[in-house]
């Protein structure tokens, strides 16, 4: 690590676990997880609190059309801010260090300069991104795609949600409906830390990893028609079985990952029924696939797989259906020189480190066109994940935030 102002300096893990403990408890649910989905009263409070704390370290903060909050610490020069942050919206089952601990550790690295007294020479800053998670409102990494000119921001606000309520107004209700123009803010770099949500890490002992690359994702949301009936009159061969046609896709999905290997993965999330009864056949249903693949080529030979068995498996069982894709993003490479330093900081610092791909979507990755981008991992207990379970140790979360801390210094002196 070449010798940089700052370069003892390490974050304060007490002042880093209290403001999780404490953002979890807004949308906190049994189980130590939490409920906070985009733009829901929840994620209002959340922003609010995660504001206050922006406001009290004297942070420059703005808040964009789509709801994204950048906060800024001035250099001693002005220029493009090296940028950290990630997402505080989680899935309805959520932990609370998916996305919250990119978030708050980049607050915290701001804490310790601030108390060091340390300006850096370009300015720094930590953002967090509206709808990462994409479960309430398709697409995923919503906020950072609209942020980095990836997607509109007018078609973005009229997308509506699983609850029937429009973006737009749902941000409006929130009050982060704001005035910053988007698809032009440029950073000198990005550099987003996360837990790994995976296995990997711990089953292999190491502290930190550093991601080289983001799969694909593609997601397609079926919805089947076929002909309510009775469950105990109807011939099994006169049945039009919306029920029956979901759950094959469902073994479908999981035939096809298992054919292709290597990093395919594939799950139906979503299987709803209509009318949802133990005796009458299901007139409806409405079916998500999840399919990523770090390799593009692949992704869409299960695209491709899955779609033709839909055709025909409606065909046979006389049904109708529509599909409509809700989020599709091909496999992103972070930058190199980004990947080593966070790997070399990171071996500087004491810590087992090992290079790897990621296997969720990461606001990173729409960073990664338009600046130098890279990840910093930190380990998942038992690699769960989207689980109220989600738990990692406090001195992985120390490790991972002191990396930042100093790549961010480096970066930016
Ligand atoms: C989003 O974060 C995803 O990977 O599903
Ligand atoms: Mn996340
Ligand atoms: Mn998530």
């Amino acid at each position: 690590m070449p010798p940089v102002k700052g370069q003892s300096l390490r974050i304060n893990l007490n002042r880093l676990l209290e403001r999780i403990n404490e953002l979890a408890e807004i949308g906190a649910i049994d189980g130590g997880g939490v409920c906070r989905m985009a733009l829901s009263d929840e994620d209002r409070r959340g922003r609010d609190r995660v504001v206050g704390w922006m406001r009290e370290l004297g942070l420059d903060i703005s808040v964009d059309r789509i709801g994204n909050v950048i906060a800024i610490r001035r250099g001693t020069e002005p220029g493009d801010p090296v940028l950290t942050g990630s997402h505080i919206d989680t899935v309805a089952t959520g932990g609370r260090f998916d996305g919250t601990l990119g978030v708050l550790a980049g607050l915290e690295v701001i804490a310790t300069l601030n108390q060091a007294d340390l300006t850096t020479r370009i300015p720094i800053g930590v953002g967090f991104f509206t709808n990462e998670e994409g479960a309430r409102f398709a697409p995923d990494m919503m906020g950072s795609a609209v942020h980095q000119g990836v997607f509109d921001v007018e078609e973005m606000l009229e997308v509506v949600g699983t609850d029937g309520l429009i973006l737009g107004d749902a941000l409006d209700n929130t009050g982060y409906a704001g005035e910053a123009p988007t698809g032009s803010f440029h950073a000198e770099c990005f550099i987003e830390l996360h837990i790994e949500q995976g296995p990997v890490l711990e089953n292999e002992g190491y502290e930190i990893g550093a991601v080289e690359s983001v799969q694909g994702i593609s997601w397609t949301e079926y919805r089947l028609t076929g002909v309510s009936n009775h469950a105990g009159t109807t011939p099994m061969h006169l049945r039009h079985d919306a029920g029956y046609v979901a759950a094959a896709i469902a073994v479908e999905a999981r035939r096809i990952a298992g054919e292709m290997g290597g990093d395919q993965v594939a799950t139906v999330g979503v299987s709803t029924l209509n009318p949802g009864l133990v005796n009458v056949i299901a007139k409806e249903a409405l079916v998500t696939v999840d399919l990523r693949n770090t390799s593009e080529a692949k992704l869409q030979q299960a695209e491709h797989r899955m779609a033709e068995f839909v055709a025909k498996i409606c065909e046979d069982e006389g049904l109708s259906f529509t599909s409509r894709s809700l989020a599709r993003f091909k496999p992103v490479k972070f930058d190199p020189g980004m990947i080593a330093l966070v790997a070399d900081t990171a071996t500087s610092l004491g810590y087992k480190t090992r290079r790897m791909p990621s296997g969720a979507g990461h606001d990173a990755q729409m960073f990664a066109p338009n600046c130098p981008t890279a990840m910093i991992f930190v380990p998942s207990r038992d690699g769960i994940s989207h689980n109220v379970a989600e738990f990692t140790e406090a001195e992985h979360i120390r490790a991972g935030a002191n990396v930042l801390l100093q790549l961010m210094l480096q970066k930016s002196a």
